[in-house]
């Protein structure tokens, strides 16, 4: 049984602590104590003591967006798992498209995030997604394909258990454009066979994968009731209470409508 989870990753958003402390106040209101859809916060790293702070006696995950695979030492400008944790977090995105694309990071940089992430006890969000051009080409079983393949290398299925995976194609990130619920499912039905086929068919089972792209309060319910997407990632609607937890109600209404 895999339970829905959403998660905002708020980016390089807002550019104020106030404003993110406000932000975060209200989705913590709009949450209360629910837990039968799991919710996390990604905010700028540079927010995480505060926010860890503001979501006190919340059931709301606290994430960071990004993380360097080396523990502490010389590497200008990064942040290592175990100071994350120190800040509060509880997870952490890895290989998100915009880290991919603009940063260049590789599959085997974030596999080495990953290993890293999970020796710090943070709960990895790991993503992959296909471009439009690859889309286009016919290509997205192969990439995501392969993205799965080498992300998640050397990973046993007990720690497999503890990954959560975002599907986003890169095509529908920021643009408005959404993979309709039968494009999304198909994918994610491919991203379980492939951890079926590595890890087995329990691990498979167990593992939650999100849907991320242009996820709104207006599509969410029809996303989330596909029977292989187990939550969102929400990165423009994160930014307004209302419209995240617009989302989050759409999981609720999927819940109780008995989904798992
Ligand atoms: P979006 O971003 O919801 O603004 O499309 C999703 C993401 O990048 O995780």
């Amino acid at each position: 049984m895999r339970t829905l989870f959403v998660a905002g990753n708020w980016k390089m958003n807002p550019t104020t602590l106030e404003a993110a402390v406000k932000l975060a106040e209200e989705v913590k209101a709009g949450v209360g104590q629910a837990v039968n859809v799991r919710v996390a916060i990604c905010p700028p790293s540079l927010y995480l003591y505060r926010m860890d702070e503001v979501l006190a006696g919340s059931p709301i995950g606290l994430g960071a967006q990004n993380m360097n695979a080396k523990p502490e030492g010389a590497f200008t400008g990064e942040l290592s798992g175990p100071m994350l944790v120190d800040a509060g977090c509880t997870h952490v995105i890895l290989g998100h498209s915009e880290r991919r694309h603009g940063h260049g990071e590789t599959d085997d940089l974030v596999n080495g995030k990953l290993i890293a992430a999970l020796e710090s006890r943070l709960l990895p969000i790991v993503c992959v997604g296909e471009t439009r051009l690859e889309r286009e080409s016919d290509m997205t079983e192969d990439v995501v394909g392969r993205q799965l393949e080498h992300s998640l290398a050397g990973l046993t299925p007990e720690q497999m258990g503890g990954v959560v995976l975002a599907y986003e194609p890169v095509w529908a990130i920021g643009t408005g454009l959404t993979a309709s619920p039968t494009q999304a499912q198909a994918v994610h039905a491919f991203i379980r066979r492939h951890l079926a086929a590595k890890f087995g068919e329990a691990t498979a089972s167990r593992v939650v994968v999100q849907y991320g792209g242009s996820v709104k309060p207006d599509n969410a319910a029809e996303l989330l009731a596909c029977p292989d997407i187990d939550g969102a990632l929400v990165g423009g609607a994160s930014l307004k209470a209302a419209d995240f937890l617009g989302i989050f109600h759409a999981g609720q209404s999927v819940v109780a409508q008995g989904k798992a």
